[in-house]
């Protein structure tokens, strides 16, 4: 077993963790503030996004200085003390690469935008017109609009698969390629222990450069870009000049990719990445609007049960789970598939049964372990440029959603939900930062913080600390067998573990309704030992209550 099997794994978004110097942004020595607060929930890892130099226009997802801590986070200096101190306490740490493109504000593009014939001219991906001076092609941009745009100075358009000021790096050209590593073993020296890759399954492009076909009256098409033509051959180098060098524990963001691709990411023989971040099981809820728009539905848990099963069956021996619900791209749990209001610890912590129980390294996201919610915000309290973008597109110009419907979806799955700053107690701002929070604090703070969950008879920290020590202490959780139970039922997920003769029974009822289960009374016939509940007070059976979830043996 590798430290990062048994272990799990908690996300810092560092703007929103904790301030420690009054300027509204958290920062690295807020972190260290808090490494006891970690130590005391049990986790093994730390996993921050990125703290590079940056504009922020993507909230450090567009690097101007790979080698550089931005100075809102501090310094260099206070990094490498963050990683003594997280080395100090057992936490490893994990770092935020972010190779598929780099800041617009980057040197390396400031130089390639200048010429056709410098050094760095092909460190990105540069096109000429199409013949009436369009773009290349129709390619969309994640964030809105054309994956293109123009520089007068090359005459040429280059590509950006995100915002125009995030230019995709050309990974074709060696060089880049070497930047991009030496930067990975600059951290290593400076005592990293892994990476985070961000959308690492772009990074090869299709080098036919063609339109593709979209919806009527479509201008700009999202394409499918993961999985090039490359991309295996550029992820096993980056294992052979750096990870397995060094033993750097790897995470692969793979947006779009099947549970094949996965395979082929994550199988130790083909040396490319320890795990990867697979999208599907976040899709339970996503709709597909007519003309593109963004849509939603009611989450579909049969489905979520047919995915996340598939993946456990399909990577048991064979590859290793990257398991989680909640990121900074995602929002709350308990207002996206559960109750946030009266069964809110019953549904977050029911969900967090579901994803502990399963075979692979959990990954829990700030504010995650106290039930955090999502903010009901208006449209000009949102920062983040995607949905800014898509606002202005969908519905300032196009007019396909109203601002109210647009809104209704936005609380739902916004990447904002879960970026709001981290709710420590019942002091201004959530005891955040003592100065003006750079983004707004969720108004619920006074009852949903650190301070009060630890306090209160049902506390989803406390939990969370059982969960990760049962994983610390059983190999069952980690090396046991997945079985799924009655996987024809829409609102129980029941499964089991095995491990020689040693089995398990996860049973979670995903409602906010009571639920009498005759196929649950006949599973938990000889289960009488509770290793876990959430319901305290009550017996095992087979009514279980709203968000009831259980783990038992025999
Ligand atoms: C990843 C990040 C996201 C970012 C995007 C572009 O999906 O998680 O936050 O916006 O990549 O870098
Ligand atoms: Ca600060």
């Amino acid at each position: 077993m590798k430290w990062w099997q048994k272990g799990i794994i908690y996300e810092i978004y560092p703007k929103s963790f904790y301030d420690s110097n009054g300027d509204g942004i958290g920062d690295l020595p807020g972190i260290v503030t808090k490494l006891p607060y970690l130590k005391e929930l049990g986790v093994d890892a730390i996993w921050l996004t990125p703290i590079y130099l940056s504009p922020q226009v993507d909230n450090g997802y567009d690097v101007a200085d790979y080698r550089k801590v931005d100075p809102m986070f501090g310094s260099n200096h206070d990094l490498e003390r963050l990683i003594e101190q997280a080395h100090k306490n057992g936490l490893k740490i994990i770092l935020d690469m972010v190779a598929n493109h780099t800041s617009d504000q980057c040197v390396w593009f400031k130089e390639s935008k200048k010429s056709r014939n410098n050094y760095f001219s092909d460190f990105y991906i540069w096109r000429d017109p199409k013949p009436d001076g369009s773009a290349p092609n129709n390619w969309a941009a994640s964030f809105g609009g054309s994956a293109w745009t123009y520089v007068p100075e090359r005459r040429q358009y280059y590509l950006h698969y995100y915002a125009a000021q995030q230019p995709d790096l050309n990974w074709e050209n060696p060089l880049v390629r070497q930047y991009v590593f030496d930067a990975m073993r600059y951290w290593k020296a400076q005592g990293v222990d892994g990476w985070r890759l961000d959308v690492i399954t772009q990074i090869s492009k299709d080098l036919s450069f063609k339109d593709v076909k979209g919806l009527p009256g479509q201008k700009y098409v999202p394409l499918k870009n993961t999985s090039g033509p490359h991309m295996h051959q550029f992820i096993h180098e980056l294992n052979q000049q750096v990870l397995s060098p060094f033993e750097m524990m790897s995470v692969g963001e793979a947006p779009n990719s099947s549970i094949d691709e996965i395979l082929k990411l994550t199988a130790p023989e083909r040396e490319e990445l320890d795990m990867a971040f697979s999208f599907e099981h976040m899709r339970i809820d996503k709709a597909a609007g007519k003309h593109g728009e963004i849509a939603v539905k009611k989450p579909d848990f049969k489905q979520l049960k047919d995915v996340l099963s598939k993946m456990q069956t399909e990577l048991a021996d064979k590859a290793w789970n990257a398991l989680y619900f909640e990121n900074h791209d995602r929002s709350r749990i308990p207002s996206r598939w559960g109750n946030d209001k009266e069964y809110r610890y019953e549904s977050a912590t029911a969900f967090a049964t579901i994803l502990h129980g399963l075979c692979g390294t959990p990954f829990i996201f700030q504010g995650e372990e106290i039930g955090m919610t999502n903010p009901t915000y208006s449209v000009d309290e949102y920062e983040d440029i995607d949905l800014k973008n898509k606002y202005q597109e969908q519905v300032e110009e196009k007019h396909l959603l109203t601002t109210e419907e647009f809104l209704n979806i936005e609380h739902k799955i916004a990447r904002d939900n879960g970026r709001t700053p981290m709710q420590w107690d019942t002091s201004p701002n959530a005891g955040f930062t003592q100065g003006k929070p750079w983004y707004k604090v969720n108004p619920d703070y006074k009852q949903i913080n650190v301070k009060v969950d630890i306090a209160s008879k049902k506390s989803i920290f406390k939990y969370y600390q059982k969960l990760i020590a049962l994983r610390h202490q059983e190999d069952i959780l980690t090396e046991g067998k997945y079985q799924e139970m009655m996987p024809e039922d829409k609102n129980i997920f029941a499964y089991y573990r095995v491990l020689e003769n040693k089995r398990w029974l996860v049973v979670v009822n995903m409602t906010d309704r009571q639920i009498e289960s005759d196929q649950v009374k006949d599973l938990i016939k000889d289960y009488r030992s509770v290793i876990l509940h959430n319901y305290k007070s009550k017996e095992i059976s087979a009514t279980l209550a709203p968000y009831e979830a259980y783990i038992v043996q025999k």
